[in-house]
């Protein structure tokens, strides 16, 4: 399969997903899962001040922009990225709905989007570990960022060493199928990881829930951050 035929699987995967994904999305990745603390924890790990400029990569429809908004305010800008026509249109009503007039919608892959200069903060939710490219990504963000700018995401991986109930739980939950096979194998937490210590200051892991989730975050050195840049890593668990 090409890059090409990936993203217009997923984009397919998520127009069936559009209507119903606000609803659905609660229940994700299994029922009980701390989603909403989880997404206010990463939201507060950007240490936003109104006013602040901040991209959401993979946006999807909104589901943090109320709680971006909370911290910005009116004279903030956001703008929200996504592969997916359909979870932007989702995006546009909330946006819509909120009378928000500080807010873009980006149709874009993520690797492919242009960061925009003196970004404060940027985020990513449970979508970075489905990028092919996401260590790229993570890069051309931190070098977007303003000298103090957060980046963080918070997604799902596989536990290190997985009991074999939790298998059981993420494939009740998920479905057996060839993409988990393949993310499983690719291991995209880790890449994001490495690229977050190569590319920001301060980058620190946290995995949540029995190592089935993680928050990762770093600092931005402005301007020439880049490979190599990095201060190490601080770990919790
Ligand atoms: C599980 S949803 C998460 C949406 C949102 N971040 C949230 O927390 O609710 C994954 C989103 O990632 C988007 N996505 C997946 N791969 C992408 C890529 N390569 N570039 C941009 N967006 C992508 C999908 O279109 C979808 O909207």
């Amino acid at each position: 399969m090409t890059r090409v035929d990936g993203a217009q699987r997923l984009i397919e995967v998520y127009r069936r997903k559009a209507a119903h994904y606000d609803l659905t999305s609660r229940l994700y990745p299994v029922p009980g899962y701390p989603q909403r603390s989880q997404r206010l924890r990463t939201v507060r790990a950007l240490g936003l001040r109104p006013g602040a400029t901040v991209v959401e990569v993979a946006c999807g429809t909104g589901l943090n922009f109320p709680l971006l908004q909370d911290a910005i305010g009116p004279g903030g800008r956001l703008i929200g990225v996504d592969l997916t026509d359909a979870m932007l249109d989702r995006a546009r009503s909330r946006v819509a709905a909120h009378g928000w007039r500080n807010v873009e919608l980006v149709q874009a892959e993520a690797a492919e989007f242009a960061f925009p200069g003196g970004v404060d903060a940027i985020l990513s939710t449970y979508a970075l570990t489905q990028v092919p490219d996401c260590g790229a990504v993570v890069a051309h963000g931190a070098a977007a960022l303003v000298r103090g700018g957060r980046w963080a995401v918070l997604d799902l991986k596989a536990p290190d060493r997985t009991p074999a109930w939790v298998r059981r739980l993420g494939v009740a939950a998920v479905g057996k199928s060839a993409s988990l096979d393949e993310w499983i194998g690719r291991r995209p937490w880790e890449v994001i990881r490495q690229a977050m210590r190569d590319a920001l200051a301060d980058a620190a892991w946290e995995e949540l829930c029995f190592g089935t989730a993680f928050l990762a975050t770093g600092t931005g050195a402005g301007t020439g951050a880049g490979a190599g840049s990095g201060a190490g890593e601080s770990t919790s668990r």
